[in-house]
């Protein structure tokens, strides 16, 4: 059976040695930069963990698709910060500061299409399923993207809305790594499903975890600004909890507080301050942390159905990782 340090050091090898084209350099040069300052490689690092519960050795034909599904994801990371208009991505500026967003948008292209590059080199017997797969997903994605956006124009966002919306934008994709490296490890059709289930899952949870983060995180550590979802009137986890939670004048003081103005450092700080404080008096905070307790809960469930001992060691392992993240 592969050890889990093989999979840490298969990734890294990945991203250490993977190649793009070199022009023009205005093109590739932020692709090259997007994936040299790193970031978790969750997505890769899930896929290599399924198809280990079927597989004991690394092949390019599961190397490369486990590349595409990072390629992929940081492409949709170069246009979300443009959306999002954040200035830092991993520690560093992002692709639209330090360069501009013309350049951001036609890197991110060609990120998505060098994805589909990769992704397509799985094998024969399951490529069709793969790459229908992977297509679903990068379309489901952008469906998230989109309500995220149209949220923050509203104040009236529900809780299951907001779960749909975090399952499109984050939780396909975690899900479609874990069903993939299943899929091409040969897994029977109904371990790929629970996967699906088990990453689906650790994705809602992960986001959730993002979300507390935005507002509770150490900027050092995690790398993003730190209020940037406050200040967007992002509708993250927290802020639809509050307004679940929220009555009378506390209700009114969440809505003015949502609305104040963010033109200047010194507006933008105050907001922080008063939606946190709101966020305190509400406790959701805490809430945050016992839902991602049981959505992990759930994963492990899914993810128990597949297989047992040293084989569920590894996914218990990796869910262990995610959920305790900082960064
Ligand atoms: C950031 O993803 C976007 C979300 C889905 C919350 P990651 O937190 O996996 O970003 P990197 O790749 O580690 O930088
Ligand atoms: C990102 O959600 C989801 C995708 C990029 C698809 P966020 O906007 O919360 O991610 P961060 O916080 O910028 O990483
Ligand atoms: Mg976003
Ligand atoms: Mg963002
Ligand atoms: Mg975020």
């Amino acid at each position: 059976m592969i050890r889990q340090e093989t999979i840490d050091g298969a990734v890294k090898a990945l991203f250490d040695e993977i190649e793009f084209t070199n022009e023009p350099s205005g093109l590739y040069d932020p692709l090259r930069y997007m994936i040299a300052i790193g970031g978790k490689r969750l997505r890769p690092s899930l896929c290599l963990t399924t198809y280990s519960l079927y597989k004991d050795s690394f092949v390019p034909e599961i190397l490369e698709p486990a590349a595409g599904l990072e390629v992929f994801h940081s492409f949709t990371l170069i246009h979300d910060d443009i959306m999002d208009r954040s200035p830092l991505r991993r520690g560093v500026e992002t692709v639209w500061k330090k360069w501009n967003p013309d350049t951001a948008i036609l890197s991110g292209d060609v990120m998505c299409i060098d994805s589909y590059a990769r992704v397509a080199k799985a094998p024969r017997e399951c490529l069709d399923e793969v790459l229908s797969l992977f297509s679903r997903t990068a379309a489901q994605v952008c469906e998230g993207q989109q309500y995220d956006m149209e949220f923050e124009g509203r104040d009236n966002v529900q809780m299951n809305e907001y779960m749909d919306m975090i399952g499109l934008k984050t939780g396909v994709l975690i899900a479609c790594a874990a069903k993939m490296g299943a899929l091409i490890g040969g897994a029977p059709a109904e371990d790929c499903e629970r996967l699906y289930e088990y990453g689906y899952n650790l994705g809602l949870a992960f986001q959730v975890a993002d979300d507390y983060l935005d507002a509770y995180g150490d900027e050092k550590v995690f790398g993003k600004p730190i209020g940037g979802d406050i200040i967007n009137s992002k509708k993250s986890w927290l802020t639809v909890r509050a307004f679940e939670k929220a009555e009378g004048s506390a209700l009114q003081d969440l809505k003015k507080a949502m609305a104040m103005p963010v033109g200047t450092e010194a507006e933008k700080e105050n907001k922080i301050n008063w939606v946190k404080g709101l966020y305190q008096e509400l406790g959701v905070g805490k809430d945050a942390q016992e839902r991602i307790l049981r959505l992990n809960a759930k994963a492990l469930d899914a993810a128990s159905k597949v297989c047992e001992g040293d084989r569920f060691e590894f996914l218990r392992y990796f869910a262990y990782r995610l959920i305790g993240r900082t960064r």
